[in-house]
């Protein structure tokens, strides 16, 4: 496991953009997995300001999200496909067909579910898996206790989590969806490259735990211990038990 520390958000963010884009650069037609949250903001700023300078090109380039909401739809401003499409997608030369975000709205969520994995195997699996880390160690939407073996499913959100993203909604718990859909663990796993980016003094006891504690699905990001290619990108005040 590869450690990258930077003094503050800022250059975090443009480390893990440096790694989004060696990624592209070396394989135009990658596979991106890629999170939501405020964590991944600062780097996909920086990727279209280097897309915006003639440096990276998105033409090839597929994604997939890791999660979504249930109940919520891209006119959502508060839906993973509309923070996507606001923070990148808008804004560089992606081919919008080839970005995927789990549907939370589909009539059939377990079938949406495994046209998911679908989507997944047919582009070959991810190259590149872009993950930021919840307080309580979930990784995606799964929460603590998550089988390590599951691919997509549906999610109860845990309250701590819920209470996390009632800032997005001006705090007001009522407003945050109970339920979302994510990539399982087993799917993380497979992602051949995985990149965690943390920052911030909250984030430091939970990296701890996560990468220095013992491997249980009580912590689901301690699973990425046993990935053989892992990337942290953080600041000091998050990465300060694991410099
Ligand atoms: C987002 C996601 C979540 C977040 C996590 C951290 O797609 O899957 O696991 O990465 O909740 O969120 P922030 O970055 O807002 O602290």
């Amino acid at each position: 496991m590869r450690i990258y520390s930077a003094p503050d958000y800022y250059h975090a963010s443009r480390i893990a953009a440096n790694i989004i884009s060696a990624q592209v650069i070396m394989k135009p037609d990658c596979v991106l997995g890629l999170a939501t949250g405020s964590t991944p903001i600062g780097a996909y700023e920086q990727l279209v300001k280097w897309y915006e300078k003639g440096d990276l090109d998105f033409k090839e380039v597929r994604t997939v999200n890791l999660d979504e909401y249930c109940g919520l739809d891209e006119t959502s401003d508060q839906s993973y496909r509309y923070f996507m499409n606001h923070h990148l997608f808008d804004h560089i030369n992606i081919d919008k067909a080839n970005t995927h975000v789990p549907s939370g709205t589909a009539a059939d969520a377990e079938q949406a579910c495994a046209d998911y994995n679908e989507v997944i195997r047919s582009m070959h699996g991810v190259d590149l898996q872009l993950l930021g880390i919840g307080h309580n160690g979930h990784i995606g939407f799964n929460e603590p206790g998550e089988a390590f073996d599951k691919e997509t499913h549906i999610v109860t959100l845990s309250d701590k989590t819920r209470q996390a993203n009632a800032r997005f909604w001006d705090g007001d718990l009522s407003q945050v969806p109970t339920h979302a859909i994510t990539m399982g663990i087993k799917t993380v796993m497979q992602a051949r490259k995985i990149l965690l980016v943390a920052c911030g003094e909250d984030k430091a006891q939970i990296m701890k735990d996560a990468f220095t504690g013992p491997i249980t699905p009580e912590v689901p990001a301690s699973v990425l211990q046993l990935h053989n290619d892992v990337v942290l990108v953080g600041d000091e005040a998050a990465l300060q038990y694991l410099l």
